[in-house]
């Protein structure tokens, strides 16, 4: 059974990228065999075509993190023929042939039924992004931030996870303050749903201060870096930032100062490993009560102009969601 995927091969010039035809026998072993409809593009998809070694090493690869399909073969009674799933995390798309293929073959323990609300193409707008930004408000949320807790900052407003967090947020009544460093992009950024929005320079401005002024009653962080710690020291008493991403870079400055003075908390977020029942609930929430339109974040894409948005993401030039149509 042949089908069509986008490859990545390592070379001795570097690693290159191209669409071929693949055959299902060369996919990894596996309980579930999925006809993928959909898939996204994600900044983790980027540094795998790019051959960084924290997230993929064996070569020739296909990425795609993401993946929305109908089950084709199962061996598996928890995963019936028929079904439409999501796949996103685990080692899809890292050493696991990934999403960007019109066919996964993937453990049991990766699949999650698609819930009543969404669907194969509405689940990939949203992707591993939109679940990561989900995820951040959950964990926020349990920790206490309700929107009278006071504005919450997105950074990296315009990307994949911040633009779903803002357009989230505002739909669950918070006032959002976008942090982007997209000058042409604030008409967006006031679309989804922002009602303030401030540059990357404002957010990384007194990184040498100790604390700095109380703003923010939570923060949905996908940058890093002195954002991070800036975000930190903004925290009102008791508020906590959820720290999902790295595009400004892993490490971070820190003091114990907001900690002590000020309660705050700083919450790691990882959509990667957490268990199938946790992702099963997140998605359960997106298709229910979270469930907003993302329409116009998408940029439709596909195996052949997929190169090129891989290029935009790296640059940090994305805006929305990249969704990898694949039928
Ligand atoms: N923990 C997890 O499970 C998880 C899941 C999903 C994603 N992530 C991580 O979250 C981050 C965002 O992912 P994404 O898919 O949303 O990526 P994305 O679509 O590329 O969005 C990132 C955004 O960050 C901003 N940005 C880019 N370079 C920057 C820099 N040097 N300094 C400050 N801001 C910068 C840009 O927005 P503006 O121009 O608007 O500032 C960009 O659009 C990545 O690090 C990704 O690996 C983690």
């Amino acid at each position: 059974m042949e089908f069509s995927a986008f490859q990545i091969e390592k070379t001795e010039a570097g690693f290159n990228r191209s669409v071929i035809q693949r055959n299902v026998d060369e996919l990894p072993e596996g309980d579930v065999l999925i006809d993928v409809h959909y898939s996204s593009l994600n900044y983790k998809d980027g540094l795998s075509a790019t051959g960084n070694p924290g997230v993929t090493r064996n070569f020739p690869h296909t990425p795609g993190i993401d993946a929305a399909g109908i089950v084709i073969q199962s061996s598996d009674q928890r995963v019936l023929v028929g079904e439409e799933v999501i796949v996103i995390g685990f080692d899809l798309g890292m050493n696991t042939s990934g999403g960007f293929a019109q066919r996964i073959r993937v453990p049991a323990e990766w699949v999650v039924k698609m819930p009543a609300g969404l669907s194969l193409h509405s689940s990939m707008i949203l992707g591993t992004a939109g679940f990561t930004a989900a995820e951040c408000i959950d964990k926020l949320e349990r920790a206490g931030m309700t929107p009278s807790s006071g504005p919450v900052l997105v950074t990296g407003a315009t990307g994949g996870v911040g633009s779903v967090a803002v357009r989230l947020l505002s739909h669950l009544g918070y006032q959002v303050t976008a942090a982007t460093g997209k000058s042409d992009q604030h008409n967006f950024l006031r679309a989804l749903g922002a009602t303030e929005i401030v540059t990357r320079e404002d957010v990384a401005a007194g990184t040498n201060k100790p604390l700095l002024a109380e703003r923010w009653g939570g923060v949905v962080d996908t940058v890093g870096g002195d954002i991070l710690f800036n975000a930190v020291k903004s925290l009102k008493y008791g508020c906590g930032l959820a720290a999902c991403g790295l595009v400004a870079g892993p490490g971070f400055q820190a003091n114990v100062l907001p900690f002590l003075l000020r309660n705050v908390n700083l919450l790691g977020v990882d959509s990667v490993q957490l268990p199938l029942d946790e992702k099963a609930r997140i998605w359960g929430r997106l298709a229910n009560e979270w469930l907003v339109d993302l329409s116009d974040l998408e940029e439709v894409l596909n195996l052949e102009t997929l190169s090129e948005g891989i290029d935009r993401i790296l640059a940090g030039a994305m805006v929305g969601r990249g969704v990898v149509h694949l039928r």
